[in-house]
């Protein structure tokens, strides 16, 4: 673990250069000095210490085509506790409503000489699109159904701290899989760093294609619960859906909600988490959501300082460009 954010890599490129769109092919070498980094943040957090002058000058503008809560607000506070000038550019705000393509976006951001530039999208590819055309690096927070790599990052920060590795772990990602950019995320860094995955529900929400990334499939949570050392809940994304693929809310809870009978199959003391939003009383019950094994909470935490780490490891590969 690094004590000061100065021992970072200066020289710092992801597989996409100074963009994190995606986490799939990412080398452990590269993966490592993101969770090394937020959880030297993850202390200052605590002792209300952030280095205010590491961004000071950069302007990141959060870029949301989708809802969210939980990854704008933490973004916004990263990119603050390290002395950035942040903007907030919601659809509903933005010329995008009044017709403007996400190619006039990019030109008009590039024109406000935006250095780190946050983009969620319903349409994955969006960020890979932009980061094509505008000279800022672009973080993916969350694009479709394809990618959310700082989720998996800030999921990876929070198991490393419980178990000090990921390397050797049984995983157990379970629910609507098929629609989720975080399962995907997690999937390319947990198998990168040497965890064992498996995901868990009906076959109406696992992609068979999903085996090829190197996953075990289960469809019942007895079999892919057992012996567990993480339980990562999904939240069942009716957006998505077009219809058919799950019963009712109480149906799906019956067979694939987490309560805590399920939850003793896993290893004792296994670790719950979510990304959140959480549906409570369809993909977990509020007993399982609130007891001690839930590191939901912590994940929220992990995700300002994993998010200040991509934020400030970015703006120095920008400085090379
Ligand atoms: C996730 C997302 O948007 O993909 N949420 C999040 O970023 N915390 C998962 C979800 O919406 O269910």
């Amino acid at each position: 673990m690094n004590d000061s954010p100065r021992a970072a890599p200066s020289r710092f490129f992801t597989q996409h250069g100074r963009h994190l769109l995606g986490l799939q092919g990412m080398h452990p070498t590269r993966i490592t000095p993101f969770l090394d980094l937020a959880e030297s943040y993850a202390l200052m957090n605590r002792s209300r210490q952030t280095p205010r002058d590491r961004l000071r000058g950069r302007t990141v503008i959060n870029l949301f085509f989708e809802d969210s809560t939980r990854t704008r607000t933490s973004f916004e506070l990263a990119a603050k506790r390290l002395g950035a000038d942040v903007v907030n550019m919601t659809v509903a705000t933005s010329s995008v409503n009044k017709g403007e393509t996400l190619l006039d976006t990019a030109a008009t951001l590039n024109a406000m000489r935006t250095d780190l530039l946050v983009v969620r999208h319903s349409q994955s590819g969006a960020p890979a699109l932009l980061a094509r055309k505008v000279e800022a690096s672009v973080i993916n927070a969350g694009d479709g159904t394809h990618e959310h790599p700082t989720q998996a990052l800030l999921d990876a920060l929070t198991i490393r701290r419980h178990f000090g590795t990921l390397h050797g772990l049984t995983v157990a990602i379970c629910g609507d899989v098929s629609h989720s950019r975080v399962a995907r995320s997690n999937i390319h860094l947990l198998t990168a760093m040497g965890a064992k995955v498996r995901v868990v529900g009906p076959p109406t929400l696992i992609p068979g294609a999903i085996g090829a990334l190197g996953v075990d499939i289960h469809y019942t949570m007895e079999d892919g619960l057992r012996d567990a050392d993480v339980v990562m809940m999904l939240r069942m994304q009716r957006e998505r859906m077009n219809g058919g693929q799950v019963p009712s809310p109480r149906e799906y809870f019956r067979f694939y909600g987490l309560d805590l009978k399920r939850l003793a199959l896993a290893r004792p003391g296994a670790l719950v988490m979510h990304p959140g939003p959480m549906n409570r009383g369809v993909e977990i019950e509020s007993r399982v959501a609130d007891s001690d094994q839930s590191v939901i909470r912590e994940q929220v935490e992990m995700g300002v300082a994993v998010r200040m780490a991509v934020l400030d490891l970015l703006s120095r590969a920008g400085d090379l460009t």
